[in-house]
């Protein structure tokens, strides 16, 4: 495992988009496991720039997501969908038949879930995937007590979970956090060649603490990581602050 532990948010963020255009020079036509969530903004709106300074090319990438809420059409502004059109996908010059999101509208979630699997291995597996942390613990949607070879599946969302993501459910405009979503699993996660987690801000010093120095279990499912051959964790200060 390799610690980098940088002074701000931005600087983080920059590294961990400076790590993925990396991969992407060695290797165009990379398949990238990508995440949502506040944090990836910035890695994000580091890439696009990137991109528009010429650094760096998605045409030939493919990319797969990990996770999307049940019952939210791609439209819906509190989709992943949305998120990742808006932040990457529609400033990039990536093919939109190669950018692939879960599927949370499915009529089939199980078979829609068979498929998304069998579409990440005749991609040739994920070359890179892209994590955040959750204040409960969880990569992706992997919730405490997901099996470490799940793979992507309908789950249930935590408390924690609610809380942490329910701030932006604006109800008085009629908007609900749904309960379930679709999220790639622990083991699809885990088969990646290599993973890239990034944390800032001291709401996530406790998790960071708990997920990368405490015991191996599927009770805090980013403590898994830790058994990765090639993970890199790249963090702000603020969330290091807890490391020993
Ligand atoms: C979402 C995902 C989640 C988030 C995590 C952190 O695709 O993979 O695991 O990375 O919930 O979210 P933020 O960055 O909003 O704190």
């Amino acid at each position: 495992m390799k610690y980098l532990v940088f002074e701000t948010p931005l600087e983080a963020e920059r590294y961990a988009a400076n790590r993925i255009a990396e991969i992407i020079s060695f290797r165009p036509d990379c398949v990238l496991g990508l995440a949502t969530g506040a944090t990836m903004e910035g890695v994000y709106a580091e890439l696009v720039r990137l991109y528009r300074a010429r650094q760096v090319s998605f045409h030939f990438c493919t990319t797969f997501n990990l996770d999307e809420y049940i019952g939210l059409p791609p439209h819906d502004r509190n989709s992943y969908h949305f998120f990742m059109k808006k932040n990457l996908f529609s400033q990039v010059d990536l093919e939109p038949d190669r950018a692939h999101v879960p599927d949370g509208c499915a009529a089939d979630l199980a078979q829609a879930c068979a498929e998304y699997e069998e579409m990440i291995r005749k991609a040739g597996g994920l070359d890179l995937q892209l994590l955040g942390i959750g204040h409960s613990g969880h990569i992706g949607f992997n919730e405490p007590g997901s099996a470490a070879d799940s793979k992507t599946r309908v789950v249930e969302l935590c408390e924690e979970t609610m809380r942490q993501n329910g701030i932006y459910f604006d109800a008085a405009r009629g908007e609900k956090m749904p309960g379930r979503a679709v999220s790639m699993g622990l083991g699809t996660i885990l088969a990646a060649r290599e993973l890239l987690l990034i944390a800032t801000g001291s709401r996530k010093a406790e998790i960071i603490r708990k997920a990368l120095q405490g015991e191996i279990s599927t009770a805090v499912p980013a403590s898994l990581i830790q058994r990765h051959p090639d993970l890199t964790v790249v963090l702000d200060r603020e969330a290091a602050a807890k490391l020993a």
